[in-house]
């Protein structure tokens, strides 16, 4: 049984998870071109240096406190508005104009990634790890979209589990199939849940599909750092991907975008081809997501009572709770031996419930 200490990050709205998270899309930010963000709490300056790196920067001036993103971008350096010190890519201050040296002051930046039409920023202390990406599609030259941007009224982690959770697929989205999860930990920051499904024949879409691929569906999750997840989802000869890109915002509640996915294909008629997947894929993530909106404006999330058909949700719940936390705003790692047992449902009940219900995860 794991220890107690695991049980502080899942449905948390004071800590994160380090990791790779979403910022801007790559289209909002020219070279020359600087933005004020807010990511998990902290302030940020991120702009685009005339190489094309993106930059991302802690907001404040060591000056005197000016946000840098009111200042101007000159080659890959940012010059602050207010007394026009300089700082490097790196963060180091190359420039005081009212003085012959700069002072040996620095700002703390943070690791950049450009994929999927998305700027990602490593929150983190430790190097960094994967950047999320598709399973299938890891070696692919891709195509895609941004598809729709949202708030929800609860936690990432709580949005996400939307997503094996398998009982619901036949209560909420009408799915005549059972659905089974296979989990597989992919790395120490990732972790896959896939398909297999059974029943389904009364239905006559199922029948009439069922000859032209070999398993019902394919349908498989692979969750990234607790807060982005990839799907990856239909018959074998066509695979529909989305990923679900989240990060938590004030209160613990969610903001997401959700970008559509397809390998390239050649020539124009590849592209032709893959406008219309892409839209059709933002079509099924649509249909997905819509069953469920009103749920995330008003759950207070407590798996009191876990059932068979909940122990991918458990099982996801354990993998968030062993990785590595950061806290809010400040990123400093969070110390687990002076925490203390949260009193939240989802601990020791949990467990206990499990027993009862006569499985483990
Ligand atoms: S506050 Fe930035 S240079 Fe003075
Ligand atoms: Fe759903």
């Amino acid at each position: 049984m794991p220890s107690t200490n695991l049980y502080l990050n899942f449905n948390n709205p004071t800590q994160f998870i380090e990791g790779w998270y979403w910022t801007l899309p790559s289209n909002k930010l020219k070279i020359g071109q600087v933005k004020a963000i807010t990511l998990l709490g902290r302030n940020l300056a991120i702009y685009r240096g005339v190489s094309g790196q993106v930059v991302a920067i802690d907001a404040y001036c060591p000056h005197m406190g000016a946000h840098l993103a009111e200042g101007n971008v000159e080659g890959d350096n940012i010059r602050c508005f207010f007394h026009n010190w300089k700082y490097n890519e790196r963060g180091i201050c190359v420039d005081i104009p009212s003085l012959e040296k700069p002072l040996p002051v620095c700002i703390k930046t943070w690791h950049t990634a450009e994929k999927y039409g998305m700027i990602w920023v490593w929150v983190g202390e430790e190097k960094p790890s994967s950047l999320p990406f598709v399973l299938e599609l890891e070696q692919a030259d891709c195509d895609y979209i941004l598809g729709t941007r949202f708030v929800k009224n609860c936690h990432p982690n709580v949005l996400l589990i939307n997503a094996i959770d398998a009982h619901h697929f036949n209560t909420v989205h009408n799915l005549p199939l059972e659905i089974v999860f296979d989990s597989q930990d992919l790395n120490p920051n990732a972790i896959t849940f896939s398909n297999t499904t059974r029943g389904g024949d009364d239905s006559w879409l199922i029948r009439l599909i069922r000859p032209l691929y070999r398993k019902e569906v394919t349908y498989s999750m692979c969750y990234w750092y607790g807060s982005t997840g990839t799907v990856t989802l239909g018959p074998d000869f066509l695979h529909f991907y989305i990923i679900f890109a989240l990060r938590m915002i004030e209160g613990g509640k969610t903001e997401g975008q959700t970008i559509l996915v397809t390998p390239k294909r050649p020539g124009f008629l590849g592209w032709v081809v893959n406008r219309g997947l892409l839209w059709l894929t933002q079509q099924v993530g649509n249909y997905f997501a819509k069953g469920d909106t009103q749920v995330f404006q008003t759950i207070q999330f407590n798996l009191q009572t876990p059932t068979k058909a909940d122990k991918s949700i458990l099982q996801f719940i354990q993998h968030v709770n062993h990785q590595k936390a950061l806290t809010w705003e400040k990123w400093e790692t969070v110390n687990y031996s002076n925490s203390q047992i949260p009193s939240t449902p989802n601990s020791e009940l949990t467990l206990i419930e499990q027993e009862k219900n006569g499985f483990k995860i």
